[in-house]
């Protein structure tokens, strides 16, 4: 996602325009730029880099200023971070902001060619302003013209638009991005969030679907696609702007976990074609994978909790063998690789140092290397001979959490599309697969938000631990991993993932009375011998909070001292839920002993050094 602003008015548009951009940051921040309306028409200035970059551009250009200004701080979706890709993109007659993804701006772009147009950047918003430029170029008129234009367009804006030969004046239209509209005392504005307005005024129209709202100096007007005059509801906000930028919540965190759903949906949606795995990358859309003997998963952290969730999923449907390592191991224990092996890197950041050097390693190698990223044009995504890219948005918190779920997500497509390359998965079960991952996981991990309250309850009781085990078996183990770090990590409690079948071969004669344990019971084949551990550890005086599926809590009788049931779901999709309750078990303790939730001490969110 990208933050968006304009404004509209009789004070300075520049300083308001990156006063409201710096509130916006945690919607993106590899690149930013603005335009202001000036007597010599639409000027310009946009770089690469954090806002601070802009900044200073814009010293070198003191003489810029102007009452009418719309301004763009980017998180990459469509070419990489750089100057031409920044936002504003122009065309002949004027210049815009977005949010969002044009998902048909390839044959939007040979429509344009068609007409004479040429393109500078890579991006899918210079076409969308383009194909706006051409329509107004026929019709004269912009609110016709944004209408007809958005009617072409395929995918999600949020659209901040200013003419040449229209000054002082902006129009905005959006489907799926957010935008908002407000009129305040020194001035109107639109953007893409709460934060950037709320130093002016504390009420805003948040723009409806299908509206566009004309934005001038002095007043803000609606019109309907077919330029009738309406009417928006008026909100009021009693947010500061640090709560603002969290959207409400109290930390990013809990905020980050609550975008799943979407970032699920964003990370799916577009990898599923013709109801097939679709990765939009020639090689990986073929047969190449089907060349490669066995895959070795790369990692670090909460990624390489995930690569244990891929080499899962990978080895139960599509029988190939993975190995998943710690990059920091990987990179000096001159690892045996084959020629036909794939080296798949999962990294949130892209920059993680020991991750990055692995990457290298492989390469130096000769072996193909794949990643899994979710910063666009970040290092470890450049190096990669292919990239399939997460669509999480910026993860701000330390902890990650939508960043697993969605690098899961990719795994499970991975998972699928080897598997029927390997025939053991026909293209007819591969659909149903899909399908069911596109409308149950989202619609899951809703439902385990949706349980916050019991889960805040359960923790309330987990908060004055000092020791604490997970432990499953399968995928439940896997889990565990993920669901001790994101604990110890936020909450500082020591706790321990185990396999719920090695307990008894030494580690259990640390279970005293009371010792929490969370046993994990989503896997039916081995649920009996989860509860022979749980009873083992029960017997020794431990609290058992029971995590368990719908159906296997209603086959066996779990000793526990208390149970959360997961959301009804495919066993082989449990994952997906289970993780979004296990996150907010883990910011639930961290938040009721008060700490700092997103700042965790001695951590930081990317590790670029060794
Ligand atoms: C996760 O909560 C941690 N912040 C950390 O383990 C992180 O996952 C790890 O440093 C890897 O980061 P990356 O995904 O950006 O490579």
């Amino acid at each position: 996602m990208c933050g968006i602003i304009g404004y509209s008015g009789d004070q300075d548009s520049i300083p308001i325009i990156i006063e409201g951009l710096r509130t916006l940051e945690y919607r993106g921040y590899d690149s930013a730029g603005i335009s202001v309306c000036t007597e010599e028409g639409i000027k310009t200035v946009k770089t690469q880099g954090r806002l601070t970059v802009l900044e200073d551009k814009l010293k070198e250009n003191p003489e810029l200023g102007g009452g009418c200004a719309i301004g763009h701080t980017r998180w990459a979706t469509h070419g990489e971070p750089s100057d031409t890709n920044s936002h504003p993109h122009s065309a002949k007659n004027l210049t815009l902001v977005h949010n969002g993804i044009i998902e048909n701006y390839a044959e939007i772009a040979e429509m344009l060619k068609g007409a004479g147009y040429t393109f500078e950047s890579e991006t899918d918003t210079e076409r969308g302003a383009k194909l706006i430029d051409l329509l107004y170029e026929k019709y004269q008129d912009p609110i016709v013209a944004i209408s007809k234009a958005t009617k072409i367009i395929r995918g999600s804006y949020a659209l901040g638009v200013i003419f040449n030969d229209i000054p002082d004046t902006i129009f905005a239209i959006r489907k799926d991005s957010p935008l908002i509209v407000a009129k305040g005392e020194d001035g109107c504005f639109i953007a893409s969030d709460i934060p950037a307005i709320l130093k002016h005024t504390k009420q805003y129209y948040r723009l409806a679907e299908g509206i566009i709202a004309k934005v001038s100096k002095s007043e803000v007007e609606f019109f309907d696609m077919e330029k009738n005059l309406t009417e928006q509801q008026l909100e009021t906000v009693d947010w500061d702007v640090e709560q603002a930028q969290k959207g409400g919540f109290p930390h990013f965190m809990i905020k980050e976990i609550h975008e799943e759903p979407e970032a699920l949906r964003k990370t799916l949606e577009p990898r599923i074609r013709d109801g097939l795995p679709y990765f939009d990358i020639p090689r990986l859309d073929g047969d190449f994978l089907s060349k490669f003997g066995s895959i070795h998963i790369v990692a670090c952290g909460t990624a390489m909790h995930a690569g244990l969730i891929g080499k899962a999923i990978i080895e139960r449907i599509a029988r190939i063998p993975v190995n998943v390592e710690i990059a920091s191991e990987f990179r000096y224990r001159n690892p045996i690789l084959k020629k036909n092996d794939l080296v798949l890197l999962i990294s949130q950041s892209g920059e993680t140092a020991d991750t990055l050097a692995a990457l290298r390693l492989a390469k130096a190698q000769g072996v193909y290397t794949l990643a899994i990223v979710n910063v666009i044009g970040s290092s470890v995504a450049r190096e990669a001979e292919d990239v399939m890219y997460t669509r999480a948005g910026p993860e701000i918190a330390v902890a990650s959490t939508k960043a697993y779920s969605v690098q899961c997500s990719l795994l499970y497509l991975l998972a699928v599309k080897l598997a029927v390359l390997n025939k053991t998965m026909s293209e007819d079960e591969a659909r149903d697969f899909c399908a069911r991952m596109l409308t149950d996981i989202p619609k899951t991990v809703t439902s385990a938000l949706e349980m916050s309250t019991k889960i805040c309850e359960a923790a309330s009781r987990l908060v004055a631990a000092e020791h604490l085990f997970y432990i499953g078996r399968d995928m439940d183990c896997q889990l565990c991993t993920e669901a001790s770090l994101k604990l110890k990590e936020i909450s500082y409690i020591h706790s321990e993932a185990y396999a719920a079948g090695e307990l008894k071969h030494g580690t259990i004669s640390l279970v005293t009375d009371g010792t929490p344990v969370i046993a994990l019971t989503t896997v039916g084949k081995v649920c009996e011998k989860t509860i022979s551990g749980i009873r083992e550890v029960k017997s020794r005086g431990a609290y058992v909070v029971s995590i368990c599926s719908e159906e296997l809590a209603a086959k066996y009788d779990i000793p526990c001292d208390e149970q959360i049931i997961i959301p009804h779901i495919d066993e082989i999709l449990s994952v997906f839920p289970a993780i979004c309750i296990l996150q907010l078990l883990a910011y639930h303790v961290s938040a009721q002993k008060g700490l700092d939730v997103d700042k965790p001490r001695n951590l930081a969110k990317s590790v670029t050094v060794e």
